[in-house]
């Protein structure tokens, strides 16, 4: 018996076992996902639950107290209605992903038992709800400004400067402010700048996260679902990039700036050329860079898109340390950081 066991597995026709394999690998893509790409759509979902959570908050403000709404249209008297759609889109990430991770037999990721942090007090807030970030106390990070707007790539190991230095400031307010015609207007003022720009370094952060985990991915549905959602990040930043240009000049009663004048765009440039300061506010499609190999022609693309550079972990560390979590639990960043580890560590599984 144990002979003829041993001489069955030997001689199992090739095209038996090739018909086994194809069979396992169509389960993974049709039937339960891979290790990999699973992991990769749980960390996705607790992105965009954060995400959805920061909008749902600008939204409430933006349509709801009309001096913030009033200081964002000093940027773009669209602004209300664009962080209105953008909140919509990031519920629609989140409740597409664990719908999907439960349409192959996964559990969804739920952040509930974290929603911890305390609301804004401002009129238009849903004063009593609890919430997952902090917009209170922000430290931005504006150097896709300059980064969008060079030649270099953090993935080659470049930096880039900031733009606008945005340190522990509110991105909503938390109390009712005068309006920005008001005498201390520049307050709120201050604060729709600074939420001005938060809204394209969120989005940023987006497009790399979900740009650096496409070639991770096994399934062709998954990577579908990778490039689409973020193609849609992609096209919020590139928004609110154009809008945060807009950002006006920031001074106190007693004339210190406290939001500096961007470098304001010429009128026109000769025949078409670039203009003399590469870093002017109307520079807002992606400058060439080097992308794959610096030997490689300069090339307009989204970047970075390294792991390190723009993987989970690297997009959850940026956002610790803007603030974001501030007041968050251990066992919050434990399981953020859990999930994130395992989205990077994912492996493309091929025949
Ligand atoms: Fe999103
Ligand atoms: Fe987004």
């Amino acid at each position: 018996m144990k002979r003829l066991g041993m001489g069955g597995t030997v001689l199992l026709p090739a095209t038996a076992w090739l018909a086994s394999r194809t069979a396992a690998r169509a389960e993974g893509f049709r039937g339960r996902l891979t290790r990999g790409d699973t992991s990769i759509l749980r960390l996705l979902a607790a992105a965009e639950i954060i995400e959805w959570d920061l909008w749902l908050q600008y939204q409430e403000l933006a349509l709801g107290n009309a001096a913030y709404q009033l200081a964002l249209e000093s940027l773009d008297g669209d602004m209300p209605t664009y962080v209105r759609q953008n909140n919509r889109d990031e519920f629609t990430h989140q409740n597409f992903l664990n719908a999907y991770l439960v349409s192959k037999g996964h559990k969804p990721v739920s952040l509930e038992p974290f929603r911890s942090l305390p609301s804004s007090q401002a009129t238009g807030a849903n004063k009593t709800a609890k919430r997952l970030t902090n917009l209170m106390n922000l430290t931005v990070d504006t150097s896709w400004y300059t980064r969008y707007r060079s030649a270099g790539n953090p993935d080659f190991g470049d930096t880039f400067p900031q733009i606008v230095n945005l340190v522990d400031l509110p991105a909503i307010p938390n109390s009712d402010l005068p309006l920005p015609s008001d005498s201390d207007g520049f307050k709120i003022q201050l604060i729709a700048n600074t939420a001005g720009f938060h809204f394209a370094t969120i989005e940023q952060g987006g497009l790399s996260l979900y740009n650096s985990l496409l070639s991770k991915a096994t399934s062709p549905e998954v990577i579908k679902i990778i490039a689409g959602i973020g193609g849609s990040e992609i096209q919020h930043f590139e928004v609110w990039q154009d809008k945060a240009g807009n950002a006006p000049l920031v001074m106190d009663n007693n004339g210190n700036v406290l939001f500096p004048q961007l470098p304001a765009a010429p009128e026109q440039t000769p025949n078409g050329t670039d203009p003399a300061d590469a870093m002017d506010t109307n520079q807002i499609m992606p400058h060439p860079c080097k992308f794959i190999n610096g030997d490689l022609p300069q090339c307009a693309v989204v970047r970075p898109t390294s792991i390190a550079q723009a993987g989970a972990v690297a997009t959850f560390t940026g956002f610790t340390r803007s603030g974001l979590f501030t007041g968050q639990s251990d066992g919050f960043f434990d399981f953020i950081f859990a999930l994130a580890k395992e989205a990077d560590e994912a492996r493309r599984e091929s025949d």
